[in-house]
């Protein structure tokens, strides 16, 4: 019995097969490598010594999820195929609601006719919208997005809800992630953004290497402590870990929804010191004005998560840093892929 992956030719994907691999679960990779690197699963294969099995194409391609579970006796799936650049998804909308709302319609589709319903689906801190209040907790309502990316995440909850309401065979678990950064100890694995990095952690540790001259700091004038926007960020290793133990939830029919967190704000200008002084390396950087859409500060509520999950997040943002530095200080050029 194997768990199928999309999109795990990605970032927070590659580290969760390690975590799976490491279970014991045999992996089956689907991913069309638009943002991902086969390179990444090699190194899961040698950092686990296991065998991933990979196919490279699309999670809106149904002819090919057909074969795909004929082929693998697949227990459950794991959804991260999609898009995330929030910038880009104003620019191309079209794109972004094709792969995130209709790569899941098929998606589902596909496992319902080869009779496998339980998913776990990437969801994100930003379908609370930009009105709700902090800390976010799973019972809050969705809220109005900036942006559709966020509005095809808060979508593609809509569409699971509604499925596991008409038919009770199924089994959803919707993460709620808040701001995954840092790598795999081992340094071998990590984020590695075509182009120029959007989210703030990529975007530090190339400052840092040398690939980018100084980071932009959008907006010093927030009402926060210290006027930068604050974020819940939390180690990828954790977030992989959270994958695993929400399966568990697969055993009972109908919407999990989990918030998956540390509950604790960090704040931009505290990252890039707690980076500085953590790596020794020089961060430069300039204030700009605000980001269109970003909020002031937001964290999770993730309370439901250590209760009925037994999850929590264990690495601190020292940790966060060091890994995502080993990483980005053994592969300047991440994957090679740029
Ligand atoms: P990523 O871009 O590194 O990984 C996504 C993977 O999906 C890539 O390997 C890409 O090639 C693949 N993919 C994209 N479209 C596909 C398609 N049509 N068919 C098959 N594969 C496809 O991103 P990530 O950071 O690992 O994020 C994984 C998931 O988690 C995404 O759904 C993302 O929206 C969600 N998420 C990410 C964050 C974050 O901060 N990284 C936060 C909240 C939610
Ligand atoms: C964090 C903070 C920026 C870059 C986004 C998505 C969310 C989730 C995670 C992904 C903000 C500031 C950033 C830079 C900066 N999605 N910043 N200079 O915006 O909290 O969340 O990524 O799939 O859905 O919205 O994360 O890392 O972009 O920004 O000052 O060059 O860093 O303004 O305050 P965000 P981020």
């Amino acid at each position: 019995m194997a768990i199928l992956i999309t999109g795990g030719a990605g970032y927070i994907g590659s580290h969760t097969a390690v975590e799976l691999l490491q279970k014991d679960y045999e992996v089956v990779v689907l991913d069309n490598l638009v943002n991902g690197a086969r390179e990444a699963l090699y190194r899961v294969e040698a950092i686990t010594g296991r065998r991933v099995h990979f196919i490279e194409g699309d999670v809106r391609d149904r002819i090919l999820l057909d074969r795909l579970f004929v082929e693998y006796e697949i227990k459950a799936v794991i959804h991260f195929a999609g898009l995330k650049a929030v910038g880009k998804s104003l620019e191309k909308p079209l794109a972004y609601y094709d792969t995130n709302v209709y790569g899941t319609l098929v998606l589902c589709q596909a496992m319902a006719s080869a009779g496998v319903y339980r998913l776990v689906f990437s969801s994100s801190a930003t379908v609370y919208g930009l009105d709700a209040s902090v800390p976010y907790e799973e019972t809050m309502p969705r809220g109005v997005t900036s942006n559709p990316y966020g509005s095809s995440k808060a979508m593609a909850e809509q569409v699971l809800t509604d499925l596991c309401r008409a038919d009770e065979r199924w089994s959803v678990v919707l993460l709620r992630y808040f701001n995954p950064i840092g790598a795999h100890p081992s340094g071998q694995i990590g984020e590695d953004p075509r182009g120029l990095p959007n989210n703030l952690m990529p975007f530090i540790a190339q400052v840092a290497v040398g690939r980018l001259p100084q980071l932009q700091i959008f907006g010093d004038d927030y009402p926060t402590h210290d006027g930068s926007c604050v974020r819940d960020y939390l180690h990828v290793m954790d977030l992989a870990a959270g994958h695993v133990a929400s399966l568990t939830r697969l055993d009972t029919t109908g919407v999990h929804i989990y918030n998956l967190g540390t509950g604790e704000g960090v704040s931009v200008l505290e990252m890039v010191r707690t980076f500085e002084k953590v790596t020794g390396e020089r961060v430069p950087y300039s204030i700009a004005p605000r980001r269109e859409g970003d909020i002031a500060a937001f964290w999770a509520d993730a309370s439901k998560a250590e209760r009925e999950l037994g999850w929590r997040a264990e690495r601190g943002l020292v940790m966060m840093v060091r890994d995502t530095w080993n990483w980005q200080s053994k592969n300047p050029q991440g994957y090679l892929l740029q």
